[in-house]
């Protein structure tokens, strides 16, 4: 039988039981979850991670909820998120630019160019928060949010604070060692620079997104690109644009997008994507890699 958890009382941390994913996520899908947990503060944030782990919770963090995808008929644990609390971006001088990890990647965009500090311009369009991005080395045309990093702040999942600077995690294409904490503050380090070449760089990254399905539900890049070469190319070279299993289907702009066209489950989403990679892996005999993060 399932077992609910309760809420644990702690100060500034705010409890919601039987929450439903599929509102937190941009993929528009999921089951109910045990408990939503918010944390507003850092002690309560702390309390919450030393109780989970105590009680042996299963926890799983979500940030703007772009990237992840839940599965299964119910998440039998707790999703965290953080509070408004940890969504501020502020400029410090000379050349610093402050996020709490629930900020969103447009507004840390928008305060380095209002500051105007270039070398933030790739994230423009990049969706989610910065916590989230950070967990996955969000980025494009190779460059990536991690290598702008001066330091940032977070806890252990045991709720220890931690400090972590430049040089002290490793990080690669979608992958970041900030991934194992829950990063709640980070400093970037942005250089000086002039308003317009600003602009035209984040016009140039925004151009990208017109080849992405913008305004539908959907969780970005479904896998990683290969070596070499893109998984939407592939895709669509597979022939399976506008391919669809119930209500979730390959993008016909971007074939590395699965959008929910029409009431999709998560398991329509998981079908789709068990569809694409053995038609990708029979036609040219490449193993997709998830870049999504399915949640089971
Ligand atoms: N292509 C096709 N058909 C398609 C999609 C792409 O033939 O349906 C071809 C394009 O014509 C192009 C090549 O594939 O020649 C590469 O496409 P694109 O420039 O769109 O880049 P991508 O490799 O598919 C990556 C990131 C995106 C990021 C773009 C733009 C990954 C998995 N994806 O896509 O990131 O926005 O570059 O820089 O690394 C994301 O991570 O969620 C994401 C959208």
């Amino acid at each position: 039988m399932t077992k609910h958890l309760s809420d644990p009382e702690i100060a500034g941390l705010e409890w919601v039981s039987d929450y439903p994913l599929a509102q937190a996520t941009t993929m528009g899908v999921g089951p109910v979850a045990d408990a939503l947990a918010v944390a507003h503060d850092d002690d309560g944030l702390a309390a919450f991670l030393k109780t989970a782990h105590a009680q042996n919770w299963r926890v799983a963090m979500l940030g703007g909820g772009s990237n992840t995808v839940f599965c299964g008929e119910r998440f039998e644990g707790v999703v965290l998120r953080l509070g408004h609390e940890y969504a501020e971006a502020s400029f410090v001088q000379p050349d610093f630019i402050d996020c709490g990890s629930a900020a969103p990647m447009g507004a840390f965009v928008r305060k380095a160019s209002d500051a105007n500090l270039s070398g933030a311009e790739f994230c423009m369009g990049i969706p989610g928060c910065v916590g989230g991005a950070l967990a996955g080395n969000a980025g494009q045309r190779g460059e990536w949010i991690c290598s702008l990093v001066d330091y940032v702040r977070g806890f252990t999942w045991d709720g220890k604070s931690r400090t972590i600077k430049r040089g002290e995690f490793d990080f690669g294409y979608r992958y970041s060692e900030l991934s194992k904490i829950i990063v709640t503050f980070a400093r970037f380090v942005l250089k000086a620079s002039d308003a317009s070449a600003i602009r035209t760089k984040l016009n140039e990254f925004l151009s990208v997104r017109k080849e992405q399905p913008l305004g539908v539900r959907s969780s970005g890049c479904i896998f990683k690109n290969p070596e070499g070469d893109s998984a939407g190319r592939l895709i669509d070279a597979a022939g399976l644009k506008g391919y669809s299993i119930g209500g979730a289907e390959v993008s016909t702009l971007h074939a590395n997008f699965i959008v929910n066209r029409n009431a999709a489950t998560s398991r329509d989403i998981e079908s789709l994507i068990d569809h694409i990679r053995a038609t990708v892996k029979d036609r040219f005999g490449v193993e997709l890699q998830l870049e999504v993060r399915l949640v089971h």
